[in-house]
């Protein structure tokens, strides 16, 4: 089958498209052809292994040379003991380990895995499930009124999270590269921030909310940006900052009734599809940037890489048999 390889950390030109041995269902799993893949920015992380945690899928190099942990696709073979799927549906979910989408054919235990909605195409159901099972965990408990304050938000995630945040009746300040204040905009964002201009931690006592995809400033920095009550969630970031909100996190901001902490996201069926009906019935929509084929996932990686998309850079796989 052709595949999207990648045998060693670095820039996007470590991506070669070549030929691997198609998978088989295992007992347990599902195989899946699939038609679209999504990538995240724990993709361009998973290229350039770093931060740390981009390597436990292998110290030196990737132990499983595909890359790519969204997709959708047709189920076409199931392994021993799979009952609740068969071949012929059509599915869609984050790849438990994170890689092994971009290609014709992929095996996964099906415990993640949705059935895709018939409305949805392969393309806008593979751009869902880490943005969107992200933006659902990091949106909850946000109240109509509050200010909610997401920063790395021109991303593949940071548009869900807005869009959901907005329509929990939320006032939400977008923080991203100045090029980004446009799209950040027309995505939903009362207003914006240039980091290169404005660092949002100075600005004291303002939110009730701060998602933070891109973490790069201590516990103690970021708490002093919450109003009494609220909470800085660290999706992602600086390792030895995720280390830092760890240990001292809890005990950053207890005074004031704070809470700072890393927001774990499990790779969760239940909220993918929450977080999908809120987008089938219009709540939200998970912006595409651009689309590839398969043969060119190098300059889909590059345009993840260089920071140049907008939301969700997806990848079309066609069916080859
Ligand atoms: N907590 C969990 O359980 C969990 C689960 C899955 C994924 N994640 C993590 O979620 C993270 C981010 O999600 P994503 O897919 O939305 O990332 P992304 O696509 O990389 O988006 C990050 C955005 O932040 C911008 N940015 C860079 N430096 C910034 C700064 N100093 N201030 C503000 N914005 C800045 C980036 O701009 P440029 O592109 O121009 O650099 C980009 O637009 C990843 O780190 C991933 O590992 C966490």
């Amino acid at each position: 089958m052709r595949a999207v390889i990648q045998d060693r950390y670095g820039s996007p030109d470590v991506i070669e498209l070549g030929e691997l041995p198609e998978p088989v269902a295992a007992e347990g799993e599902v195989l899946i052809e699939v038609r679209a893949a999504s990538l995240n920015g724990s993709d361009r992380e998973n290229l350039a292994g770093s931060p740390f945690y981009a390597r436990l899928g292998g110290l030196r190099r990737p132990r499983r040379p595909v890359p790519g942990s969204d997709v959708a696709g047709v189920v076409v073979a199931v392994g021993g003991t799979v009952t609740e799927f068969a071949p012929g549906d059509e599915v869609f979910g984050e790849l438990a380990g994170y890689r092994g989408g971009l290609a014709e054919y992929v095996a996964t235990p099906p415990r993640l895995l949705a059935r895709k909605p018939p409305g949805l195409s392969f393309t806008d159901a593979a751009a869902i499930p880490q943005a969107g099972c992200i933006a659902f965990r990091a949106t909850q408990g946000v109240k109509g009124g509050d200010a909610v304050l997401v920063n790395g938000a021109g991303g593949a995630g940071g548009a869900l999270v807005i869009g959901l945040a907005k329509h929990l009746g939320a006032e939400v300040t977008a923080v991203d590269r100045a090029d980004k204040a446009a799209y950040l905009r027309q995505v939903g964002a009362d207003e914006t921030i240039a980091f290169e201009d404005e660092d949002w931690a100075d600005r004291r006592g303002r939110y009730d909310r701060v998602v933070d995809l891109v973490g790069h400033r201590s516990p103690y920095r970021v708490q002093r940006a919450l109003r009494p009550g609220g909470s800085y969630l660290m999706v992602g970031g600086h390792a030895r900052i995720l280390l830092a909100v760890l240990v001292a996190g809890p005990t950053a901001g207890v005074r004031t009734r704070k809470r700072v902490r890393v927001l774990a996201v499990p790779q969760s069926r239940t909220d993918l599809e929450a977080v999908t009906a809120l987008i089938v019935a219009g709540v939200v929509t998970p912006v595409i940037d651009r689309v590839y084929p398969l043969a060119e996932a190098s300059a889909a990686f590059a345009r993840l890489a260089a920071g140049d998309n907008r939301g969700k850079v997806v990848v079309e796989v066609s069916p080859s048999r």
